[in-house]
């Protein structure tokens, strides 16, 4: 992992090609299930397999952007449990700086009920220790500082608003790069909206946070003018297989990013968190936005390839490649470029 952080990076057209990245936001145990179909109300069905595997949306973003060459640091809170001790590991393993990821005792680490069937998912989220970070936590010096040397910092919504609010207002006015992935859904206040650089809704999520449909393409175009309205930045709509809608701005015109094609989906758990970080990865390299989202789509193209949230995050080496297949201008010029 080291040598794919200090490499010269040929898809970089200016800028730092290892950023800093922070990660506020959740840790959980994935406890996977796999079945033919999903088990109905009141019924019990046997599944084809099991797998506890380290997961929550802050994790799996941790793990992308270290994968993709990115210096990352992790804020958070695991619980005094044999889950938290495993997940803490995965973590350092990838790379993540993981000193601020707070260890609280009596407390369970965070947990997700993930069902896999007929290659999509069902999930369900038990907090835990994620519930307990606090505004106070984010304002511990270490953090603070953190925050303010970061090139970019993820905030996903597993964690309390209130130091989501506290990690994004401290981080923007530093001036960095504020992605915001408002996943679970939840009613956000308008300093959390006001700080993000760039939100990165799917398409469920974007409706909820408007409160309007999303259904045919122009309502979804409307709901991005809506939001980018409400924010006052940048909303990039992942959509699963139809790639991602992203607006520049309020007003802007929206521009659809296809979807890469990187092999058969196997499970898209943690797709959108791949997505997110290779964004964030990508704006903080330099790289405007519509071409960031391409660089995304590329990685969350190969991330559903492999099962696990964390297992299937793409190497920088893996997402070049399959970016400069696309053949987009600027990938190929650094190609040649032999940089
Ligand atoms: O985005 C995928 C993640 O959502 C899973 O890893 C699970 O932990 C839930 O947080």
């Amino acid at each position: 992992m080291e040598e794919d952080r200090v490499a010269p990076d040929a898809y970089v057209e200016k800028g730092n090609s290892s950023p800093k990245i922070v990660v506020v936001g959740s840790l959980n145990m994935d406890i996977v299930m796999e079945s033919d179909q999903a088990p109905e109300q009141g019924e019990t069905l046997l599944g084809s397999g099991m797998h506890l595997l380290p997961g929550g949306k802050g994790a799996n973003q941790a793990v992308a952007a270290a994968r993709l060459g990115a210096y990352v640091s992790m804020i958070g809170a695991v619980g005094d449990d044999s889950f938290g001790a495993e997940m803490l590991d995965a973590l350092e393993q990838e790379g993540v700086e993981v000193s601020r990821v707070l260890r609280r005792a009596k407390t369970p680490s965070g947990a997700a009920s993930i069902w896999l069937a007929g290659g999509d998912n069902r999930i369900l989220v038990y907090p835990g220790a994620n519930g307990t970070l606090g505004a106070e936590d984010i304002d511990a010096p270490e953090n603070v500082r953190l925050l303010q040397e970061a090139d970019a910092v993820l905030i996903q919504l597993e964690i309390p608003l209130d130091a989501a609010v506290r990690a994004a207002t401290i981080a923007r006015e530093a001036g960095a790069i504020v992605v915001l992935n408002p996943a679970p859904a939840a009613a956000l206040p308008e300093a959390l909206l006001r700080s993000a650089s760039v939100l990165t809704p799917n398409r469920g999520e974007l409706a909820a946070l408007v409160e309007a449909s999303t259904s045919d393409e122009t309502r979804l175009k409307e709901a991005a003018q809506k939001l980018a309205a409400a924010s006052g930045g940048a909303v990039v709509t992942t959509l699963g297989e139809a790639g991602a809608l992203v607006l520049e701005r309020q007003g802007g015109t929206a521009e659809q990013v296809p979807a890469a094609q990187a092999g058969p989906v196997v499970d898209t758990t943690g797709a959108g968190d791949c997505f997110s970080a290779a964004l964030a990865v990508a704006l903080a390299r330099g790289n405007a936005l519509p071409e960031a989202a391409r660089y995304a789509a590329c990685a969350a193209a190969l991330a559903v390839t492999r099962l696990g949230a964390q297992g299937g995050m793409p190497t920088e080496a893996d997402v070049r490649r399959l970016y400069s297949a696309g053949s987009t201008p600027s990938a190929d010029s650094a190609e040649d470029s032999g940089a």
